[in-house]
């Protein structure tokens, strides 16, 4: 085990497989916009959803060091999939090794945490990649809170291939969207919470709202995790100490930066500039 060793103040990471994790930093700059942020998106190796444990958490530990490397003090994996698959073995594994002081946190918790307020049916649904859905994270998550939910799962893999591929206003989304909402509406008819449990899916939000019926609720996570990452920093002001704030962030990806800034101008609704970096 390394020695403890004083931080040196820099940004918050926000890791995602490729796009999607936009959503989150999007929700969190609008809450703390006075921090510094480091995006980082694997695009070149993105959808991470139908990979296997070994790939899923080898990539995003990768993806972790690269931002400690850059300075992060604090790295918000704000990728269902990574937070299923790696999170865990992160925290309580490598961390110890890379660096006993820095900090690695998911989008599941926070999450999980919160939809007990939300469902009065007390059955919820969940949408994910077919990683999030087989780890069976949501239900365990969920369960520690509120034993009483009823959790049920959809792996719906075509969702991310339609963001990232930007056809997420095509009709041909259409099928799939109503496809995988019937299909969990069919497991259990008395869901009335639907957690969007990827974070691409909030740019199907529209389409996905037109396919359920009238009392069933769509939430998307990015507003619970940017105020679980608020409250993190308020009982933390040891971490939050070294969290730089100047209101700048520095984007990445293992893509090509043009197409990752042109793809981004949909998420963030700005130009941005990208750099382009390699993970190993
Ligand atoms: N955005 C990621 C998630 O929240 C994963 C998308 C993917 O790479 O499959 O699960």
């Amino acid at each position: 085990m390394k020695q403890k060793r004083m931080l040196k103040p820099g940004p918050i990471g926000v890791f995602d497989s490729g796009y999607g994790g936009l959503t989150i930093l999007s929700e969190i700059q609008a809450l703390m916009p006075e921090y510094d942020y480091c995006y980082l998106g694997d695009n070149s190796r993105a959808p991470y959803g139908s990979r296997s444990f070994e790939v899923v958490y080898e990539f995003t530990k990768q993806a972790v060091e690269a931002l400690f490397d850059m300075g992060c003090n604090l790295v918000v994996l704000a990728c269902n999939t990574a937070s299923a698959k790696a999170l865990r073995t992160i925290q309580q594994n490598d961390l110890p090794d890379i660096d006993p002081d820095k900090r690695v946190l998911g989008v599941i918790r926070p999450t999980a945490e919160i939809v007990g307020q939300v469902t009065k049916s007390r059955h919820v649904g969940i949408v994910g990649t077919v990683g999030t859905i087989q780890s069976g994270s949501y239900p365990l998550e969920i369960n520690k809170f509120f034993p009483d939910i009823k959790v049920t799962g959809e792996a719906c893999p075509m969702w991310v291939p339609l963001v990232e591929n930007r056809e997420y206003e095509s009709e041909g989304a259409d099928y799939f969207i109503k496809k995988n909402l019937d299909n969990i509406l069919s497991k259990d008819p008395q869901i009335d919470t639907l957690i969007l449990g990827c974070t691409h899916y909030p740019l199907l939000l529209d389409k996905i709202k037109r396919f359920l019926p009238g009392g069933v609720t769509a939430l998307p996570q990015g507003g619970y995790i940017a105020r679980s990452l608020q409250d993190y920093l308020h009982r933390h002001p040891d971490m939050d100490n070294v969290c730089t704030k100047g209101g700048a962030t520095r984007y990445f990806t293992t893509e090509s930066p043009e197409k990752f800034s042109e793809a981004a101008t949909i998420f963030l609704h700005k130009e941005i500039e990208v750099k382009h970096i390699t993970l190993e």
